[in-house]
């Protein structure tokens, strides 16, 4: 059975003493509230908070995420985070190709499957994010679009390390609009990229990838998108900042 996620990207938000706040009452929801066995939270915090956190979260049901990373392990990068120093203070989940990244970084395909060798290689699971514009939709290449962020990226992998990725949906235009794919939409690109999975690595390792919806999730539509048969959880931003709200969606599960 597939593992399903809640995955919070806090993005840059929340001071320390916030964020130290906002984690133990997520942890503390969590262990009191979900049940589901095969429910993993993750929370994508600030870089200069994991260190501390990794040291608070008290419950495997709960473990952070890195928002970024950079490929190389060590050097003279300036102001860049490596993956094995993720690793050292306790990171199990690393975020890469985000639209904001893509968007404001300029990060290429061929950069970010850089990332996801580096995150293989520590052990760590990449959460890999893809998605389309609303022009691309609108003229109906967000299909093709899409597949090829996966090829890019992901098909260099082989049939063993492709099984550890995370991969996550996430329409531009519904990342912090308030506009949510409807529940068919991330359903029909949701199998899309799984049939597109298939067609390289086969339908029984393509069934054993996680592939999460994000975009406008909240408590009141999680239960309708995690239903769908090819979506496995959520990447959410702006509900998890709010602990019940959060915590409420990763109780969604059917
Ligand atoms: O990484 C999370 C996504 O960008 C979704 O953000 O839930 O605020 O729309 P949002």
């Amino acid at each position: 059975m597939r593992k399903k996620y809640a995955a919070g990207n806090w993005k840059m938000n929340k001071t320390f003493e916030e964020g130290q706040i906002l984690l133990s009452e997520v942890v503390n929801m969590v262990k009191d509230e979900l049940t589901h066995p095969n429910v993993q939270v993750v929370l994508g915090v600030p870089f200069p908070y994991l260190s501390t956190f990794s040291k608070l979260v008290d419950t495997p049901k709960v473990a952070l995420a890195a928002q970024n990373c950079y490929p190389k392990a060590s050097g003279a990068y300036t102001g860049e985070v490596s993956v094995p120093m993720l690793k050292s203070v306790g990171v199990k989940y690393v975020i890469i190709g985000h639209s904001e990244r893509r968007e404001y970084f300029a990060e290429s395909d061929a950069f970010i499957a850089e990332k996801v060798d580096a995150i293989l290689a520590e052990g760590l699971t990449p959460i890999f994010c893809c998605g389309e514009t609303l022009s691309q939709r609108e003229a109906g290449i967000h299909f093709d679009f899409v597949k090829g962020q996966l090829t890019n990226s992901l098909f260099h992998l082989s049939e063993e390390a492709i099984q550890q990725v995370v991969i996550a949906y996430e329409p531009i235009w519904a990342i912090g609009t308030g506009v949510t794919a409807s529940s068919d939409q991330a359903q029909e690109m949701h199998k899309v990229l799984r049939d597109h999975l298939a067609s390289k690595y086969g339908a029984a390792v393509a069934e054993e990838i996680s592939i999460l919806y994000g975009g406008s999730v909240n408590a009141g539509n999680a239960e309708e998108l995690f239903s769908q048969p090819d979506v496995d959880g959520g990447l959410v931003g702006g509900a998890s900042l709010k602990s019940r709200d959060f915590t409420d969606i990763s109780k969604s599960f059917p």
